[in-house]
């Protein structure tokens, strides 16, 4: 069989199964099997598709079509122009956790960063390699999160400035940090019910979900922040896009200053910011 054919039958097969954007997905994982560029599918449409490749590309959407996400099929993820491993123990990055670093990029560099709840560590990575002088820790209350961080900082060169704690929150963490960032689990128990199983099924439940309505890790990191932050510091939280005035008050309340709201390329609350002076 030649390519084309074999991913038209793949993207029907993905549509048939009621998986959304199935021409991409087909084509993500045929890229994969047959070890071309997907940019460059298109313009082979005539290559031969071995009886071997067909069939692992079946075996992939057939994972595909039980609501796998590609990324924890293929076992990484682009994020801020770099490729993270991705496991079953991490969360899968989401594009809008680019709004933070965007944000955290258009200040100078930071001394010393804390990425709280760090996953597979895209934040507190993708910031020390943006800032080669940049030291920071990363912290997590999962291990195997813990170690995806660390062969994640090694695969991208940072992992002599970074340092990696298992802590709840800043439960075990010393000393002051002149910014810190967090991607906390902020769904509510509400909203859990209504998740995708693409996501329910395949995100960790302590990445999602803290339970109740979804806040109270803000309000140790409001605490944390008062401690932790250096005068003048910066801290960047990520939240769901109708939590933008609850974390904003959580913020005001815990004594922190310039508390603003930033959106995400589609529009949504996305990102709160304060600082302690
Ligand atoms: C939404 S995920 C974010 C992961 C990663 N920073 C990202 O943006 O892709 C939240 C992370 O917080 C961690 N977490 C949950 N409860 C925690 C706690 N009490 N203390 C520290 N981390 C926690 C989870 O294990 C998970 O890795």
């Amino acid at each position: 069989m030649i390519l084309r054919q074999v991913l038209l039958q793949g993207a029907q097969a993905l549509r048939d199964a009621g998986i959304e954007g199935p021409e991409r997905d087909a084509r993500l994982l045929l890229a994969e099997v047959v070890g071309l560029d997907p940019a460059r599918l298109a313009l082979e449409p005539d290559f031969p598709v071995g009886a071997e490749d067909a069939e692992k590309f079946h075996r992939l959407l057939a994972r595909r079509a039980a609501r796998e996400p590609v990324s924890k099929i293929l076992g990484r993820r682009n994020f801020w122009g770099r490729d993270f491993e991705i496991n079953p123990d991490v969360l899968d990055p989401r594009p809008e956790t680019e709004t933070l670093i965007d944000l955290c990029l258009q200040e100078p560099p930071a001394k010393r960063l804390i990425d709280l709840g760090c996953g597979s560590g895209i934040i507190a990575v993708t910031l020390l390699a943006e800032w080669p002088t940049a030291q920071g820790v990363a912290c997590d209350i999962s291990g195997p999160c813990l170690d995806t961080t660390q062969r994640n900082a090694v695969t991208h060169g940072v992992n002599d400035r970074l340092g990696v704690n298992k802590s709840s929150w800043f439960n075990e963490i010393k000393g002051e940090f002149d910014l810190i960032v967090s991607n906390p689990p902020y769904i509510s128990d509400e909203e859990m019910h209504g998740l995708s199983p693409d996501v329910l099924n395949h995100d960790p439940h302590l990445a999602l979900t803290p339970g109740g309505d979804g806040l109270s890790p803000y309000e140790e990191l409001a605490q944390g922040a008062m401690q932790h932050l250096s005068k003048g510091g910066r801290i960047l939280v990520e939240m769901g896009w109708r939590q933008g005035a609850a974390v904003m008050a959580i913020f005001n309340a815990a004594g922190l200053t310039d508390v603003s709201c930033h959106k995400d390329l589609n529009g949504h609350d996305r990102v709160v910011s304060a600082r302690r002076t």
